[in-house]
């Protein structure tokens, strides 16, 4: 079986990222590759445990490991400390020690709490990310941050945490919801846009592809997504400078899912609709072209994401978008495409003409 690796160089806390199609029946020999010893504690949710715990089980118990499988409920409302003493409580009962190990099994949620879990159980213990959603492939299970929500704000309480190996089965992706998946081909495109024009391009020929999930455009287009985000978080691990480029279309998306009450839109359909205004705005400004910024639309919708910003006055987006975190004395720090493949980070203080720019009028 193939198996490709991506390196996310980190000085002593570097990592390999293996990816391929069918792969996780191999997780007890990587572990093993990694130096990993004593009891590995599956975390996992009740959508995604009965579909691959078992294998993950049996291939970590032929490796000679002791398993044992902490379960939780399933959705980001249970990203929470109630949720995440659930954690704690499963190691303990499993009397997991600090020659032991966490396994992340699930999409962006579990990578997340898991990895959380691992940074501050015992003042920290290995863990280990195997993400099952397109989003947590190409994003959240790459980079260190983990952590979980606060009622009054999203991924308040966390810690900068890598794992020692991140194992990706795109195989994993075939039981994905729709929406689920094509969420993260909105990721998968943002990369694209402001970071690499050729991969951008291989999008477009291949969105076809994508949209059936042809293992071999899949396997292409994460390990492209992955390699971008680990060389953006090797050069700013904790996001001080450039790391702020994957905020991407997340700017006004932030205020779409605001707005709505992160109802409407799942997050990877939000960031879509906030990349076609980032690219309005990037041609107003005269970063990009009319033809870029067709093409970053025209993606969006062949890939299924909605473009258009949902109807709202436009104090409310402004209340919104001042709530945005990079919003700091001197205005709102946008990222912008410069043409398609590459960026600049704008300075953007008058909020009523950038949703002027968008058509959002009084
Ligand atoms: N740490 C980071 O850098 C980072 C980056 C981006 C997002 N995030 C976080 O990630 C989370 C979103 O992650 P997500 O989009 O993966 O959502 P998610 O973890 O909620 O997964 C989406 C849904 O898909 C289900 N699922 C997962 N894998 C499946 C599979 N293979 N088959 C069938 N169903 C499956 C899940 O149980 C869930 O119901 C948010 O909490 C966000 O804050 C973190
Ligand atoms: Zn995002």
């Amino acid at each position: 079986m193939k198996v490709e690796r991506i390196r996310v160089a980190l000085d002593e806390r570097s990592y390999d990222i293996e990816l391929g199609a069918g792969i996780l029946g191999g997780i007890g020999a990587l572990c093993r590759e990694l130096g990993l010893s004593g009891t590995a504690a599956v975390v996992s949710n009740t959508t995604v445990a009965p579909l691959y715990y078992e294998l993950v089980r049996s291939s970590l118990e032929a490796a000679g490991y002791r398993v044992c499988l902490v379960p939780l409920p399933d959705g980001e409302e249970y990203k929470n400390s109630a949720t995440l003493n659930l954690i704690y409580d499963g190691l303990v009962d499993a009397s997991l020690d600090r020659g032991s190990f966490i396994l992340a099994l699930g999409g962006g949620v579990i990578g997340d709490m898991a990895g959380f879990a691992a940074a501050s159980y015992l003042r920290g213990i290995p863990f280990v990310q195997l993400p099952t959603t397109l989003l947590s492939q190409v994003d959240s299970s790459v980079g260190g941050k983990t952590g979980i929500n606060h009622p009054r704000g999203k991924n308040l309480i966390g810690a900068f945490y890598q794992p020692k190996g991140v194992l990706i089965d795109v195989a994993t992706l075939d039981t994905l919801p729709e929406r689920e998946y094509l969420c993260g081909l909105g990721e998968i495109i943002k990369y694209g846009a402001v970071l690499d024009g050729d991969f951008f391009s291989f999008l477009e020929e291949n969105s076809g592809r994508l949209l059936s999930r042809d293992k071999d455009a899949l396997i292409q287009a994460v390990s492209r997504s992955c390699a971008i985000k680990a060389k953006v978080v090797a050069e700013d691990e904790r996001e001080g400078g450039v790391r702020a480029v994957l905020n991407y279309g997340h700017t006004l998306g932030h205020a779409v899912e605001t707005l709505t009450g992160y109802k409407r839109y799942l997050h990877g359909e939000a960031v879509a609709i906030g990349m076609v205004q980032a690219a309005k705005i990037s041609q107003h400004y005269g970063f990009c072209n009319q033809g870029d910024r067709d093409r970053i639309e025209a993606l969006i919708k062949a890939l299924g994401l909605p473009a258009e910003l949902p109807s709202f006055p436009a104090r409310d987006y402004q209340e919104a978008l001042s709530h945005d975190k990079k919003v700091r004395d001197k205005g709102l720090l946008f990222i912008c495409n410069q043409g398609i493949g590459a960026y600049r980070m704008e300075r953007l203080t008058d909020l009523r003409a950038l949703l002027e720019i968008c058509g959002i009028g009084e």
